[in-house]
């Protein structure tokens, strides 16, 4: 079973949106995928158009079965959704002697899945740091702009603090480019400096596709709502190297 966090501090940047696509892609080729909303924003949720009466608050702060805070959302697809109340777990969870592995133990009798995907919030806070610890790999989606760029390096000092002080290997899967676009000269730079800075592990962009965003609308994923959009094809390359291990 592979553990994939989806992380960036600096928010909209791609992430839900990378973390489900990759979901649905994976699932697509039979492969079983639990996605984790690790954001009280709840995007995952509303995305699927879910209605749930547990959620992740509930596995994390109140000990309720994981079974019965998993949904099934489509073939070979389940969620851990969340909500606002998740904003209220790290209150509970700071109290506790074993507060960055709390996650690990919810998840301990977790079985059968082939992939596990954590959409993380856009900060540093304890149910991320929860989710590095769980996961043992990170993808990082950057958004073509200078400030996520600068955003890109200290995610990936994070992910190496993460390595050296908790003795956690977590590796630096994929770096992300999103809202690519080929016409704006910063897209260029941006990915670049992405090529130059962190080599192979940057995937292909992601290009800029308002498909995406309609998508989430339609509450359908990419490949169904629009298969043959530019985000259907950037996302179905990335979903590709993610089965070959790349
Ligand atoms: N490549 C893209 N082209 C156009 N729109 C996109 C693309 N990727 C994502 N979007 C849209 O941009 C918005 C932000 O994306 P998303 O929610 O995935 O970012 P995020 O990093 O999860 O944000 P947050 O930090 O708030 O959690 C959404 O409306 C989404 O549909
Ligand atoms: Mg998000």
């Amino acid at each position: 079973m592979r553990k994939i966090v989806v992380i960036n501090q600096k928010g909209g940047t791609g992430k839900t949106t990378t973390s489900a696509t990759i979901a649905s892609g994976l699932r697509r080729h039979n492969k079983k995928v639990l996605l984790i909303d690790m954001d009280p924003q709840g995007g995952l949720g509303i995305w699927y158009n879910l209605r749930f009466s547990h959620n992740l608050f509930h596995l994390l702060v109140e000990n309720i079965d994981l079974d019965r805070c998993l949904y099934p959302i489509d073939d070979n697809l389940w969620l851990i959704p969340s909500n606002k109340t998740l904003a209220q777990a790290e209150i509970f969870m700071a109290t506790r002697n074993d507060r960055e592995k709390i996650l690990i133990r919810a998840m301990k009798n977790l079985d059968g899945m082939d992939y596990v995907i954590l959409d993380c919030a856009p900060s540093l806070n304890l149910l991320n740091l929860n989710a590095m610890l769980y996961a043992d790999e990170a993808f990082v989606p950057v958004a073509m702009d200078y400030f996520s760029l600068i955003g890109a390096r200290e995610v990936i000092d994070n992910l190496e603090w993460i390595q050296s002080r908790m003795g956690h290997k977590l590796k630096i899967g994929m770096i992300i480019p999103t809202f690519y676009d080929k016409r704006d000269r910063k897209s260029q730079e941006v990915l670049e400096s992405l090529n130059s800075r962190f080599g192979q592990n940057v995937s292909n962009p992601v290009r800029k596709n308002v498909k995406l965003s309609e998508a989430v609308g339609a509450h359908q994923d990419i490949f169904t709502y629009a298969p043959k959009s530019y985000g259907a094809e950037d996302y179905d390359k990335i979903v590709r190297k993610v089965l070959n291990g790349e």
